[in-house]
């Protein structure tokens, strides 16, 4: 199957609020916005209340998403929320504010006494308030698809929540929400919305419509990410990144991730190493790893990025363009596991569990080549040993 779902509309660059003013507008008169406290309090959200003025479109300001957002978060928002009696929802912010504006507008139509893990797994197909996705990151893809993660306060356990009717119904991707990221924030995004666009594009699950958005969204950050890590104020790097990650949100939507998010999400749980920092310290290896069953693949995103040409082999673009991509993990300074302080014993006795959970996953099943418990085992040794 090869269904294909992107926000109904998208605004880009630096007027891309104004000229989406006529949709905001029409999708109520009172917007709920969700976002955190930092956040709250920049020109953005000042920018952001003041076009509503303009528009004559009321706004409550719910700023209680202090990090990756959590049950008690959402709980609090659809409580917010309802009190509000807002018509649509806004988030804006980097991923976290994001994920909860689709959360809590799911959570809002439910009936009194449903909890976020009744909707953990099932395909949610509601009503929900229309939602406007603003990301001052250029990275998580969440103004792009269709998934929500939120932990269980309880469990800790990160619940995916996922539906079409969660796609954002409006995304402004302006650049200059972004330009004052610091630079560990621009790496570890950065890299996580290049995961997502080399993943999408070597999965099983690609498609025609996919590898459009994946060959341009690697495209753009192998040449940009650099150049928005080295100068923050590069204009124009921020601004291909910010469509980069749309793009490569895009790709992850309608495709899939594979052995490097897999691995990666079981390092963020137990080690608590930021997804797109970890996903950056797994990508060479897992890389080089998966190469061998997909060289046509890797060496397509090999020649958009002129590594080789037509002339040479497809294996021997394939691993120029993977050592291009460490390259870039380089610049973006991201150190080894050992390096972030992560004790080898420590790691090395919780190998098994990290295998068994990335499996357990299904993203490493969705590689080209057959990835087994044991592979995934040996990847994570030969990393921290590094
Ligand atoms: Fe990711």
């Amino acid at each position: 199957m090869a269904h294909f779902t992107i926000p109904s509309h998208v605004f880009e660059g630096s007027n891309a609020l104004e000229e989406a003013s006529s949709y905001i507008k029409g999708y109520g008169n009172k917007a709920f916005i969700v976002t955190g406290p930092h956040v709250s309090k920049s020109p953005m959200v000042q920018g952001l209340k003041k076009k509503l003025e303009e528009m004559e479109v009321a706004y409550f300001v719910f700023d209680e998403i202090t990090g990756e957002p959590t049950d008690e978060m959402i709980i609090k928002g659809v409580e917010a929320y309802k009190k509000s009696h807002s018509g649509f929802i806004i988030g804006i912010g980097g991923g976290s504010p994001l994920d909860s504006a689709k959360a809590i507008a799911v959570m809002s139509v439910q009936e009194a006494g449903s909890r976020i893990s009744d909707f953990m797994g099932k395909e949610i197909s509601d009503a929900i308030p229309k939602i406007v996705a603003i990301p001052t990151t250029s990275g998580t893809g969440s103004e792009a698809t269709k998934f929500t993660v939120i932990t269980d306060t309880k469990t800790d356990v990160k619940m995916l929540l996922k539906g079409d009717c969660l796609v954002p119904d409006l995304a402004i991707l302006n650049y200059k929400y972004t330009m004052d990221m610091p630079k560990s924030v621009t790496a570890a995004t950065g890299l996580d919305a290049l995961t997502h666009a080399i993943e999408a594009y070597t999965s099983k699950k690609a498609t025609a419509l996919t590898d459009v958005y994946g060959l341009s969204a690697v495209k753009r950050i192998m040449k940009y990410l650099p150049k928005a890590y080295e100068n923050g104020n590069d204009s124009e790097a921020r601004k291909q990144m910010a469509i980069a990650a749309f793009e490569a949100g895009v790709c992850i939507n309608n495709s899939s991730v594979t052995i490097v998010h897999g691995m990666s999400r079981p390092i963020g749980a137990l080690f608590h190493v930021p997804h797109g920092k970890s996903n950056a310290m797994l990508l060479g290896e897992c890389l080089n790893f998966a190469a061998d069953g997909a060289y046509e693949r890797f060496a397509d995103l090999g020649r958009v990025c002129g590594c080789g040409d037509m002339e040479e082999e497809d294996e021997v673009v394939a691993r120029e363009f993977i050592e291009e991509v460490k390259k870039v993990v380089a610049i973006c300074e991201i150190p080894t596991l050992r390096e972030y302080g992560i004790e080898k014993k420590e790691f090395i006795d919780k190998i098994p569990k990290m295998a068994e959970d990335a499996m357990a996953s299904g993203s490493p099943g969705n590689t080209r080549k057959e990835i087994t418990k044991e592979d995934c085992e040996r990847l994570y040794e030969i990393l921290i040993s590094k």
